[in-house]
């Protein structure tokens, strides 16, 4: 019987668990488990003998995929698939995957929930400000993006949007500001929220010019990766702006100078929280497991990312 392997060093829901299990029962496969594991080597040794496998932000270098003999396909159950060696997929001849879309609510929530929290001042007692009527950027209108901006109409922000990769027609469509150039989006919201992927042209890309551009009262929501920031940047500007804030999901690398210098003035969530929801968990597991048995018995290659 063929394998598939469930490897999340952040586990899923216990119901989206039982829900992949069933897929992957009834199509006559069977399941894996590797839960909160610790070390690599855990790692190493579950991938032996199974043919498909579904990760989070789990590392998938060269050293797994050659441990993974008898690898077909790995799904990554989620958006971001810079976890992925790529190259070293396609020269093994394992196709990859990710589940677009599947995790999107639950980032966009997560977005407002630590908007909110931040601007009441962490619920401390005292007069914080409301979101109704601020200039909310969406920094790429992807799939979290449209959520985001649905979830924003209802509170009331004025909504503008930069993507190169989609039309301002669209943009417009849905009832939001399209602007020319990443710039322009900085210098014209009170709050930016972050949805571009990690990759070689947006890494460290979020640099001072344009942060310090931001209207009074700003606040960089980043909801994406930690790597598209430049972190000694937003803490120049922290110490430049006392009206700056900046929330992440995922703390920065130098949290240890925000802790020193900038309290009430952050918010970093200890692990990456975004899709850590059981709907979430449900929507990607599943469907990575779908998509892993789409391919091993119909050779179904939708949403593959690598070449
Ligand atoms: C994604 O890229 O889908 C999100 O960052 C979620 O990552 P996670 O599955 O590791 O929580």
């Amino acid at each position: 019987m063929k394998k598939i392997l469930v490897a999340t060093d952040k586990p899923f829901a216990k119901e989206a668990v039982s829900l992949i299990a069933d897929v992957v029962k009834s199509s006559g496969f069977e399941l894996v488990l590797l839960e909160k594991y610790t070390t690599k080597a855990e790692l190493l040794a579950a991938v032996k003998g199974v043919s498909g496998m579904i990760v989070r932000s789990d590392i998938i270098d060269a050293e797994v995929l050659q441990a993974a003999s008898d690898l077909k396909i790995v799904v990554r159950a989620g958006a971001g698939y810079d976890n992925l060696d790529l190259e070293a997929c396609t020269a093994k001849g394992i196709v990859a995957m990710n589940t677009p879309g599947q995790n999107s609510n639950a980032v966009a929530e997560l977005v407002f929930g630590m908007m909110v929290y931040m601007a009441r001042n962490g619920f401390n007692g005292t007069s914080g400000i409301e979101l109704r009527g601020k200039k909310l950027g969406i920094h790429a209108y992807g799939n979290v993006g449209q959520y985001v901006a649905e979830i924003a109409k209802g509170f009331g922000l004025e909504l503008y949007a930069f993507d190169p990769f989609v039309s301002k027609d669209i943009i417009k469509k849905a009832g939001i500001t399209p602007l020319d150039s990443v710039e322009e989006l900085y210098k014209t919201c009170h709050y930016v929220s972050l949805h571009i992927p990690a990759t070689a042209q947006t890494k460290q890309s979020i640099n001072h010019a344009l942060l310090s551009s931001m209207p009074q009262g700003a606040m960089l929501i980043n909801t994406a990766r930690k790597e598209v920031i430049n972190e000694a940047d937003v803490l120049k500007v922290m110490a430049e702006r006392p009206d700056f804030i900046y929330i992440s999901d995922i703390a920065p690398d130098n949290k240890a100078d925000f802790e020193a210098k900038f309290a009430n003035r952050f918010l970093f969530t200890p692990k990456k929280m975004g899709a850590q929801t059981e709907e979430a968990n449900i929507n990607a597991g599943v469907a990575a497991a779908k998509q892993i048995i789409s391919y091993i018995n119909d050779g179904v290659e939708t949403y593959k990312v690598n070449k």
